[in-house]
């Protein structure tokens, strides 16, 4: 899976032992659905999921990982991907902007995204199968990237992967039907009624949208204005997310919790956000019992890398190297001791098992 701040890659055996604890749990929303991946590791559990996102990229994810049923999909994408991979690049717009103007990839790989992405657009592939291609495409261009994992600048040298070859390979589709949108939080939080919700929200300034802005023209393919430095698409500026902003986060998050409805919540916070434990706390004793585990966890991924600034150079020294990130339980029936701290461990408990 892309690298992405925030990721929850290294939380899912909390997350998985969370969900284990709770009584009759079978549907769950994953309303900030970022990777997926909590939504794939939850359907891998044989929970039926339904995962969101506002921005198309990660749409495209969810569609892939949790909305895609393998049995259905799994022979036809793999002859689909092995044909897109065989195809010689073709500079086009995408080569121009960045790789040319900007230097996140090398340009014969942008020109294999131009050919593969082209290609994928001229099949007028069914939904599903489309964001299937979209995943392995963004996939394989971000493994030959040449940024620290944010597109908001690219590195000054080259990095030594961005040499390689980009390839295509069949994303992980797990049997069963799930469902994905692309829609803001709250229109997704209406919509119906679920045993589980999963709150991810973004907790500081950094826009998912700025960060990620090349993913989102692969997936939408509209060849936008772009600006900057980075070419960032012009509609960053337009479509900022209330979660980012320490003035409208608050008021954002109690918004949605009054929105959703579920039996249980389980909220994933950092002690580094916007918005403060203590706050966080209150906001969700007031819908029901709460229970809390700390993780200690590494910082996302361009702090343990360094501080750069637009231009790609290193600028600062990074502070410490983890924060804790708090899974918060709402709603459920009183865990003792121990079954709290299988959760906080559960690292060490998936090693075993
Ligand atoms: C912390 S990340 C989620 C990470 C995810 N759990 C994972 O493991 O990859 C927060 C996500 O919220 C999305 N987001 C931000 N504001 C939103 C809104 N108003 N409605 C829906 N999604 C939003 C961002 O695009 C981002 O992907």
């Amino acid at each position: 899976m892309i690298k992405y701040l925030g990721s929850k890659r290294r939380v899912l055996p909390h997350i998985a032992a969370c969900v284990g604890a709770l009584p009759h749990v079978r549907t769950v929303l994953d309303l900030f659905s970022g990777t997926a991946r909590v939504g794939h590791s939850l359907k891998r559990l044989g929970l039926t999921v339904h995962a969101n996102d506002h921005n198309a990229y990660a749409a495209a994810l969810a569609t892939c990982y949790v909305q895609a049923d393998a049995r259905r999909w799994l022979r036809t994408a793999e002859r689909l991907i092995a044909e897109l991979d065989a195809l010689s690049g073709e500079p086009g717009w995408f080569t121009a902007t960045y790789c040319d103007r900007a230097r996140f990839f090398r340009p014969e790989n942008g020109a294999r995204v131009d050919a593969i992405r082209s290609r994928i657009a001229a099949l007028g592939l069914e939904p599903e199968l489309e964001a299937i291609a979209l995943v392995s495409l963004i996939e394989a261009a971000d493994r030959v990237d040449s940024t620290v994992g944010l597109q908001m600048a690219y590195l000054k040298s080259w990095a030594p992967r961005a040499y390689n070859r980009l390839t295509l390979r069949v994303p992980e589709l797990l049997p069963g039907r799930g469902k994905a949108t692309c829609l803001d939080a709250l229109d997704a939080a209406r919509a119906r009624r679920y045993d589980l919700v999963y709150l991810d929200p973004p907790y500081n300034q950094h826009s998912y949208l700025g960060n990620y802005h090349v993913w989102e023209s692969v997936v939408r393919w509209d060849q936008p204005d772009v600006y900057g430095v980075a070419m960032k698409r012009t509609d960053v500026k337009e479509r900022g997310s209330a979660f980012n902003r320490k003035r409208t986060i608050e008021p954002a998050f109690r918004a949605v919790l009054d929105a959703v409805r579920a039996r249980y919540l389980i909220v994933s916070f950092n002690d580094e956000g916007h918005l403060g434990l203590e706050t966080v706390r209150g906001l969700l004793g007031e819908r029901g019992s709460l229970q809390e585990v700390a993780i200690a966890h590494p910082r996302y991924i361009g702090h343990r890398i360094g501080i750069y600034n637009p231009a790609g150079e290193k600028v600062g020294t990074p502070g410490h190297a983890r924060n804790h990130e708090h899974l918060f339980l709402v709603g459920a029936p009183p865990l003792d001791e121990r079954a709290l701290e299988r959760i906080a461990g559960a690292e060490l408990h998936a090693r075993i098992a």
